[in-house]
């Protein structure tokens, strides 16, 4: 299997090169905040819980997003692999990750980090608030604290990945088309 953890700040795109990674290499594409986002929408149980730490810009509860994942990565069995977006965001959840791709006889086979620097990040997500309808997108200051959330609880993620030789950086500034380039030249490097 080709699993790619799909790493970066909020903003840095990994929604969006996420699209064109499961198209090129026929993965699936396991966002934890897409899926929060459904469940908000649905009113579920999960969804009104998740909504109360996601509007603030809050990360939502270790035991809550793994449990999460777990059924999620269970019920898509005979995949040629996953791109997991914005999962693993602390070092518990990674090891948990570990853990269930280890029962699946799997692992990941790179984290890749889109680097872009904060001042693009608060533009883009600006940007995005005309349209996005997400309330993480409206206020500036809920943006400015989910990168502190990430600074200091997720980035720290990164050397889970370099302890195991899996972590990639990649410059995330640029077209949308130039980052795509810079992706698909780090996986087939990775494959060859
Ligand atoms: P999540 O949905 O993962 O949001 P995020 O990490 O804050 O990141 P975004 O989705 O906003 O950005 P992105 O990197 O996907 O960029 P995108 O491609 O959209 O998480 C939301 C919340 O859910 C968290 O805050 C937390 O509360 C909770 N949560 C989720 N996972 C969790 C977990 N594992 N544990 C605990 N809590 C969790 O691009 C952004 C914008 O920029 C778009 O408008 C796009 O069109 C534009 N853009 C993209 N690339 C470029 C480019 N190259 N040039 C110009 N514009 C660009
Ligand atoms: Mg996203």
């Amino acid at each position: 299997m080709l699993n790619i953890v799909l790493f970066g700040p909020p903003g840095a795109g990994k929604g969006t090169q996420s699209e064109r990674l499961i198209e090129k290499y026929n993965l699936v594409h396991l966002s934890t905040g897409d899926i929060f986002r459904a469940n908000i929408k649905m009113e579920t149980d999960l969804g009104i819980l998740a909504k109360t730490y996601i509007d603030q810009g809050l990360l939502v509860p270790d035991s809550v997003t793994i449990e999460m994942l777990r059924s999620e990565l269970n019920k898509k069995k005979d995949v040629f692999g996953f791109i997991f977006d914005g999962f693993p965001r602390t070092n518990a959840q990674a090891a948990a990750l570990d853990e269930v791709l280890e029962s699946l006889n799997s692992s990941i086979s790179s984290m890749i980090a889109l680097e872009v620097d904060e001042a693009e990040l608060k533009r883009r997500l600006l940007h995005r608030s005309i349209s996005s309808g997400r309330a993480d997108d409206a206020d500036i200051k809920i943006i400015e604290n989910r990168i502190a959330v990430y600074n200091k609880e997720t980035s720290p993620v990164k050397a889970f990945y370099q302890n195991q030789n899996k972590f990639i950086s990649i410059n995330g500034s640029g077209t949308i088309d130039e980052i795509t380039s810079r992706l698909f030249t780090a996986i087939d490097t990775k494959i060859a």
